[in-house]
């Protein structure tokens, strides 16, 4: 039976990324079928609603999401909606890899990879007891980490590292001063990694961990961390690297995952069909890893790194002259 995905085209940059990653992903014929349902500012402009029902039950049923980025209309409902899709399915897990690639303006060009595990539900940002004192003058917040949530993250970093063939794991912390939180998380981690023996682990201090990301970024393979951390590192981690127009993320819980862009809706260069798709199509590179089609994902990894190595037809973000269109087109045809 063919497998069916919820495809959001979303908004800005959106549409014109996904129509060319679903180009390039019927040209490595992955045979998926597609329901293409709206979230954000297009669903907001048709039904009044952000995350309207029909998607969200798209995404129940389907399981799997590909989505390109959603813009939030500033002052209404919710404040993202990406993180109500993360808590609404419990994708617990997000997962960006920072791949060196050729001709990427990187300072990184090469010996970068690395993969960060974000915890994506706990923490600062799950927004609990958010509140300002009357006079303004206070501002508070709880911090709540969990037993549960941190063994499921740190034993999914494990479980990614053995899968992928990875070698070690980096616990990422700040629990010599957030030592409830942080030390909870470190001892937690703690004990999962002695499950792993087979894969080597070792412990830095948040800050630490991004100087030495900035200097040595090459002694890094998986990094696991809480949520706040996770989406700083991340980022620093995608700067090593050529930037946002390269950097995926999937977001994963047991029933659902959504597959993505790091990058937002990029309005400054939407509907002039400049915008890189490489990102989004690292999210389907991804998507295709989770639905056990590593020799489909590998495929389309390559395509990528061997157009991003000649300068093939590559976006202005990268220096080139290409289009959305013309740089898919460059990919598609080194599929092989
Ligand atoms: P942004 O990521 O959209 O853009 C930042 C800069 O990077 C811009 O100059 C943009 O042109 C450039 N850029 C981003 N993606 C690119 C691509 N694929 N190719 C070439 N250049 C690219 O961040 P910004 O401007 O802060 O946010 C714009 C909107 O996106 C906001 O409404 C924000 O809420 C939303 N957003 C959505 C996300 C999501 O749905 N996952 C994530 C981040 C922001
Ligand atoms: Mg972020």
């Amino acid at each position: 039976m063919k497998t069916t995905i919820a495809v959001i085209r979303g908004d800005g940059i959106g549409p014109e990324i996904m129509d060319a990653t679903l180009r390039v992903l019927d040209a490595l014929g992955v045979g998926l079928d597609y329901e293409f349902v709206d979230a954000g500012l297009a669903a907001y402009e048709k039904t009044g609603e952000l995350l309207p029902q029909a998607t969200l039950d798209a995404i129940a049923r389907h399981r799997i999401a590909l989505k390109s980025p959603l813009t939030t209309p500033v002052g209404e409902g919710f404040s993202s909606i990406n993180v109500e899709l993360r808590r609404r399915f419990d994708l617990y897990a997000n997962v960006r890899p920072a791949i060196s690639f050729p001709n990427t303006r990187s300072r990184f060009p090469e010996n970068v990879d690395l993969i960060t595990v974000r915890e994506n539900t706990e923490g600062a940002y799950a927004g609990e007891g958010q509140q300002v004192s009357e006079d303004g003058a206070t501002a508070t917040l709880v911090q709540k980490i969990t037993r549960r949530g941190s063994e499921r993250i740190v034993r999914y970093a494990f479980d990614l590292a053995v899968r992928t063939g990875r070698r070690k794991v980096t616990i990422v912390h700040k629990a010599n001063i957030l030592k409830s939180t942080s030390g909870l998380f470190l001892k937690v981690a703690r004990e999962v990694a002695a499950q792993y023996p087979s894969i080597q682990c070792n412990e830095l201090i948040v800050d630490n961990c991004c100087m030495q990301l900035v200097m040595k970024p090459e002694q890094f393979d998986v990094i696991v961390t809480t949520n706040l951390f996770g989406d700083i590192i991340s980022d620093l981690c995608a700067g090593l690297v050529g930037g946002l127009g390269l950097a995926p993320g999937a977001n994963i819980g047991t029933d659902a995952a959504i597959f993505e862009a790091v990058h937002g809706s990029a309005p400054d260069i939407a509907g002039k069909g400049i915008a890189n798709p490489c990102a989004l199509l690292l999210g389907a590179a991804q998507m295709l890893d989770h639905l056990q089609r590593p020799e489909l994902a590998t495929r389309l990894r390559a395509a990528i790194r061997a157009t991003l190595a000649a300068a093939d037809r590559l976006t202005p973000d990268l220096g080139g002259q290409g289009t959305t269109t013309s740089f898919a087109e460059a990919i598609a045809s080194r599929l092989g």
